[in-house]
Formats: structure tokens, sequence, C-alpha cells
């Protein structure tokens, strides 16, 4: 029964209603936590104070409607907050932030509940994931977020688990094995909920897997549904009409190794339409001479393809790279919005692939509206508009020993990195990079089971005459305008995901450690924060009371299991933190403290040349994706140039026996002889003895 007291609260909570609800509609609702429903999904963008899912709503636009921080007051902006997160792997999250609640991941799929307006940390979720993960993790462990719905946290781990956690308390609610152990199975992705099932992909088209996508029940953990993006063996019969008609476009046993794409990043949904789109990944092996010998679209490979969220079924597919063979994937972010085009108004999907082309589609039909080069690219001159194929210039497929030299690189002229949208400025954001790359048919490929399967060999030396000068990639923030596929302006350097606000502003961390803000129509830079790490993931923005946040998730480490260990000397310091921004906010970070890497004399002993070129090859099969191209070591593990097991009698403990496998460095025995396992010794060693100045440039280790 309501006793006086009550209602005297009740009126007393009027009161304030009527004077602050104006200002409490745009912030966060801090009365009503946990509370995420389908219906609250749907309309995210009626709650400017949340980033209820990884894009902030369905649209994935990463555009915040707030305006509170503008052109005007930009210059005030401060930090407010930071948290220090525990390991130093590559941070790819993109935080939630929920009713006053932030929920960040590290790459492992531990999560943190974080008191959004303090930095407090509210809880702390380990699903402690067994360190021989890391050898599966193509391109470093990384996890990209959580996503919510019904008072539940849902994670994807780097072991292939999807686990529901109780979004107040952090406990675990349910855990599912979405993956075969037994197989080269990553999550990496951040999972999405649609209409109470949870979707979640995963990764490993460098190994020997077949792609797919599930949805899970988000209140029992019961799978409903799960789409494979490729044919599999047809002497067991295919899962549904689109597997027999993709098994059309393969050719050869393409089912023993696996196949690939791969969904691993981008699942978007549109209510309105109540379709799915999901992007897929790149074909196992890479090489589509060896992995489809007689030829083949191989469908659904580097597609963007349509779903219905409640069955799986297959709707419509438009596949960006036919014939994929150079790593080129089209998982990447996936953005839908309403435009004009020619005077029409379009519902449109956007995509900015690994290939190099920004593809506008139709997202009711599939239909190819426009794509453009939005990079340096020279393996296709142009997309045809009434095929939808890209037109390959000859020679581009490296199909014997002979090399080719590709643009862009298999990083992709954009990768995973987030793209943002301003309906305001009709310009998309894009993470680009101008790369290239050197193929080769690995002649002697044989598949192995569990370990990269490639067809290419990657050893090729950099200096190949051919690349000249133009070695490096160059990385920059493109806006680019999807209407008429030309670039409005670009910001050179390196950066990290990007969001657009309504302020005019777009936010990204930048390579040397600055947390920047853009003038959104023209590219001018307006404001900037050294925040001591190099920001990868997507910066959010969120409201409390009467402030608006801009925050990120910063680290930009490689693939560790210890949360102990030192970084070594580079450019920028790693430490993994989110760190909070408000007009106003005046916290300081703490001086960074590291302690460099002794660089040891390299080994004295001779090493012989041509069982250093066996090395060179093998080690960037098994080996550099942890420990860097050409042995330059990835910033965050020992650089095993200047290692002492190279010459103190205990290689092969480490790399044929596994003595250091508690901390992910795992024997590799099954994959390779004692002799190889010299072979590496002595590249390494040769590695070591070029002079410190030219070789000692460390490198950051590949990104997926
Ligand atoms: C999946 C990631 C991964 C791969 C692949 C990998 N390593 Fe490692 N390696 C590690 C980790 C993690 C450590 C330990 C780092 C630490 O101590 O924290 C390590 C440590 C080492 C060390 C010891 C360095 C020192 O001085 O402490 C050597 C030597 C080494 N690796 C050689 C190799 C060789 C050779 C290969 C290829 C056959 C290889 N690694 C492949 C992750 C990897």
């Amino acid at each position: 029964m309501p006793g006086l007291p009550s209602l005297f609260l009740l009126l007393v909570n009027l009161v304030f209603f009527a004077l602050y609800g104006a200002a409490s509609s745009w912030a966060a609702d801090t009365e009503k936590p946990y509370s995420v429903t389908a219906e609250r999904l749907v309309n995210a963008d009626a709650e400017p104070g949340n980033w209820l899912s990884h894009g902030r709503t369905y649209s994935e636009q990463r555009y915040s409607p707030l305006d509170q921080v503008d052109l005007s007051n930009v210059n005030k902006l401060g930090l407010d907050w930071y948290f220090d997160l525990n390991d130093h792997n590559v941070v790819e999250a993109t935080p939630l932030v929920i009713d006053g609640i932030m929920y960040v991941t590290e790459a492992m799929g531990t999560v943190f509940a974080l008191n959004a307006k303090t930095g407090e940390k509210v809880w702390y979720f380990d699903p402690e994931v067994p360190p021989e993960t890391l050898v599966k993790a193509c391109c470093q462990p990384v996890n990209r977020g959580v996503a919510t719905a019904n008072g539940k946290i849902f994670v994807g781990t780097l072991d292939g688990r999807l686990i529901a956690l109780d979004a107040k308390s952090g406990t675990k609610v349910w855990e599912q094995i979405t993956t075969d152990p037994t197989q080269a199975y990553t999550i990496t992705g951040a999972p999405r909920v649609v209409k109470n099932r949870v979707l979640i992909g995963n990764a490993g088209a460098e190994y020997d897997v077949r792609g797919y996508v599930s949805a899970y029940d988000a209140d029992t953990g019961e799978m409903d549904w799960r789409f494979y993006t490729i044919p599999g063996d047809p002497s067991r019969g295919f899962e549904n009409d689109a597997m027999r008609a993709a098994a059309e476009t393969w050719t050869g046993e393409w089912w023993k190794i696996g196949g690939g794409g791969t969904v691993w990043d981008a699942i978007v949904y549109d209510p309105e339409l109540d379709l799915l789109y999901i992007g897929t990944g790149n074909g196992t092996p890479w090489n589509h001479a060896i992995r489809s010998p007689d030829g083949g679209d191989n469908l659904y490979l580097s597609s963007i393809v349509a779903l219905r969220p409640d069955t799986g079924e297959y709707v419509w597919h438009y596949q960006t790279t036919p014939a994929e063979t150079w790593d080129f994937t089209a998982t990447q972010p996936i953005i839908l919005a309403d435009i004009e085009i020619e005077g029409v108004m379009r519902k449109v999907l956007m995509q900015a692939p690994k290939n190099g082309f920004f593809y506008v589609l139709d997202r009711s039909t599939g239909d190819l509206i426009s794509a453009e080069p939005f990079a340096k690219i020279n393996w296709a001159s142009h997309v045809d508009l009434v095929t939808g194929r890209p037109v390959e210039r000859p020679g581009m497929r490296p199909v014997d020993e002979t090399r080719v030299y590709i643009e862009p690189g298999p990083g992709g002229a954009h990768n995973w990195d987030p793209m943002a949208f301003s309906p305001i400025t009709g310009l998309v954001y894009i993470p680009t990079v101008d790369s290239r790359f050197i193929w080769q048919k690995d002649e002697e490929f044989q598949y192995t089971s569990g370990l990269w399967n490639l067809g290419y060999d990657i050893s090729i030396p950099f200096d190949y005459p051919a690349v000249g000068t133009e070695q490096r990639s160059r990385s920059y923030l493109l806006a680019w305008d999807p209407v008429t596929q030309r670039q409005a302006w670009r910001s050179d350097g390196i950066g990290s995901g990007v969001l657009a606000t309504a302020g005019g502003l777009v936010f990204r961390g930048t390579g040397d450690g600055r947390f920047v803000a853009y003038k959104a129509d023209t590219g001018e830079e307006v404001w900037s924060s050294y925040v001591q790490n190099r920001g990868v993931g997507g910066p959010i923005s969120y409201a409390i009371g009467e402030d608006q946040y801009v925050a990120i998730a910063l680290g930009r480490g490689a693939a560790t299991m210890r949360k102990d260990v030192v970084p070594y000397p580079a450019d920028v310091p790693h430490a993994n933190r989110v760190v909070a921004f408000k007009l106003g906010g005046n916290a300081a970070l703490p001086d960074y403290i590291y302690t460099p890497q002794e660089l040891r004399a390299p080994p004295v002993e001779e090493i012989n040349i041509e069982t250093a070129a066996v090395g060179r090859k093998v080690f960037h099969r098994y080996c550099f994706a942890c420990h860097g191209r050409e042995a330059r070591g990835n910033r965050i593990q020992p650089d095993i140039r200047f290692s002492d097991y190279l010459d103190n009698g205990f290689w092969d403990d480490v790399v044929m026996d596994g003595i250091l496998s508690g901390v992910g460095m795992v024997s590799f025995a099954d994959a390779m002889s004692p002799e190889l396992s010299e072979a590496i010794r002595q590249y390494v060693i040769m590695e070591a003895q070029k002079p410190v100045n030219s070789s000692f440039k460390q490198d950051a280790g590949p990104v997926q």
C-alpha cells in the first residue's frame, strides 16, 4: 500500500521531471538501467545519450546526434576521466554506454563495466581463454565489443564462445560454444542483437575453416539458425538452395581445406525491411588458382549477403570480388542510410571493402547503384554497372611463379576500422590506406591442418624492385561523398575508427598518440589532446546529466597472454586505457614510464645463407603473425632478433617443446621438423646481424 512518504516522493519526482525533464530526455536515463529491450534497440536513435549497439544504432552510421560539443567550444574539451585496461593487446573495441554504464572489451573477450560518468570499475569478467588460442588468431587477438538485450551483455571470446553476462553484476548467465574447438576458429567481432536473437560470426579463413553466422536465443542461449557462407562437401548434401547454387561456382575439392568466407565483422540489420546484411571474408587458401583450380566465382566469398533475421534464409547477395585471390574480404563495416541520388531518395547500403572500391547498393534488392575507387588500386580498372562486376586488368592474378604487384595489399584500402556517416554533411569518413603487396604462388604449397594455408610465398622481400620508393603504405582519413563518389577532403596519417557528431565534428585517434577533432565539412583540425597511445577502435559519444562525453578505448599493442609485460620502445607507449572527454574536463594522464628492451649484440655465429633463405619462408608462414614481418617484432613481445634463445642452446625447447606455452608461445613440433626450426633460427640471426639502424624500425605486425 503506498503510504504518505512515497506519495511525497512521487510529487517530488514530478516536480523534478518538470524542471529537468527536457534536459534528461537527451541524456541517458540512469534510473532504468539494464533494461534494453528489442524496441529500444530499434528506436536507439531516440536515445542520443546512450550508445546501445556497435555502430550506435542499427544503421551503424556511428553518428551521434549530440551537439553540445561543437565548433564554437571544442577547444574547451578536456579529459574528464581515464581507466587503465588490463592487457597489452590491440584494443579494437567500440564501447557501449547503457544508462550510465560503459561496457568495453579486451582482446580475449574480457569485459569491463565502468561508471560512464566517473570511470570507476563496476565489474570485470574474464572468460579465461587458454593461451594456446593465440596460434589460431591469424592477425593478433582482438575483440570489437559487446551487444546487449534484456539485462544481459553478450560477448564473443577468442576461443569461439558466446557468453551472456548479467549486465548489473557481470556474472555469467549462459555460455555456448559456437565453433568446433578442434578447428582454427576464433571470434574477434562484436555480436549484434536482433529481435531477441544474438548473432555472431567467426574468423579463421587464413587456416582451414568454413565460414558462417549463427543466431542464438538471447534468453536461453539455444541456437536458432546458422547460415554457412560457402558450400560444404557436395556428397553430403547441401543445407539449402543458396548452398546448392553456390556450389556451381566452385571447382576442385575446396571443402577439404574449409574454403573460408568467414563473417568476422559486419552484421547489420534494417528493421524496416526486416533484412540482415552480413559481410563475408576471403577464401582458403587465399590463392584462387589452388582453391578452385578450374575457375569459378566462389560464392559467397567477399560478398554482402542479405538474410531473413528470423530464419537465416538467403535473400540476395552482391559479390565485390568474384574469384577472390588477394585477400580482398568484404567483411568491412556496412552503413545503412537513406540518401538522395539523382533526385530520388534511395535506401542504400554502403561499404568500403579491402578491394578499394566504394560500393553503394540498393539495400532492398542488392542492386548496384555505384562503385568507384576510393584509394589507390591497380587490380581492376572499374566496376561495370551493368554486370556489377569489377573489370580486372590483365596479368593481375598470381597464378604461377611470376611476381605480381598489387594495390591494395592484403590489409586492404580499408579494413575493419569503423567508418562513420554524417547525415549533416552527407559524407562518409573512412580510415583509408594506399598499400601494395607482391604476390607469388607458392609452388610447393601443401595443406597443413590448423595452420595458415595461403598458397602464396609471402616471405618475398619488400625491397623487390617494382615497389621502388613507394614501398611504404600511406594512411589517411578520407571524407568521401557517396553520391558523387568523390573525395571531399583527406587528412594524412594513420588513425583509429571514426565518430561523426551533430556538433559538426569528426573524431579519431591518430598514430602519434593524439585524440583529434576535425571540422566535418572541411577536414580542418580543430582540437587535439595527447593521449599517449594510438587509438585503433571506434570512438563514441554519450551524455550523462548535463554533459556530452566523447570517449575512445585506446591500445596499439600486440599478441600476448601476459598482463605483466613491459612494452618495448616505439614511437608511442602502450598504455591500454579508456579516455573520456567533456567540456571543461581537467583530469590528467599519469606520466608514462616504460623500460626499453635491452638490445643485446647479435650472435656472432656464421649462418648458412641458403638455410636462412628456407627459414625466411617458414618464418613467414608460421611466426610472422606474432613476431612481425622480417622478424622486426611487434612492440609487445620480445623482439626475437634480440632473444637469448637464438644462441643459448634452448631454441628448440621454446619452438619445438613449447616451454613458453604458458605465455602463448606454443610448440610448433606438429607443424615442422627440427631442421626447419633450425632454419628459422638462422634466418632470425641473419635479421639480427643486419645493421641496427636499418633494421631496428620495429614493425607493428599485421592487422586483420
Ligand atoms: C600466436 C602467436 C605466436 C606465434 C605464431 C609464434 N610465437 Fe613465438 N612467442 C609468442 C609469445 C606470446 C611469446 C612469449 C612472449 C612473452 O614472453 O610474453 C613468444 C616467444 C618466443 C620466443 C622467446 C623470446 C624470448 O627471448 O623470450 C621465441 C624464440 C619465439 N617465440 C620464436 C617463435 C618462432 C620461431 C615461431 C614460429 C615457428 C613463433 N615464435 C611463433 C607468440 C607467438
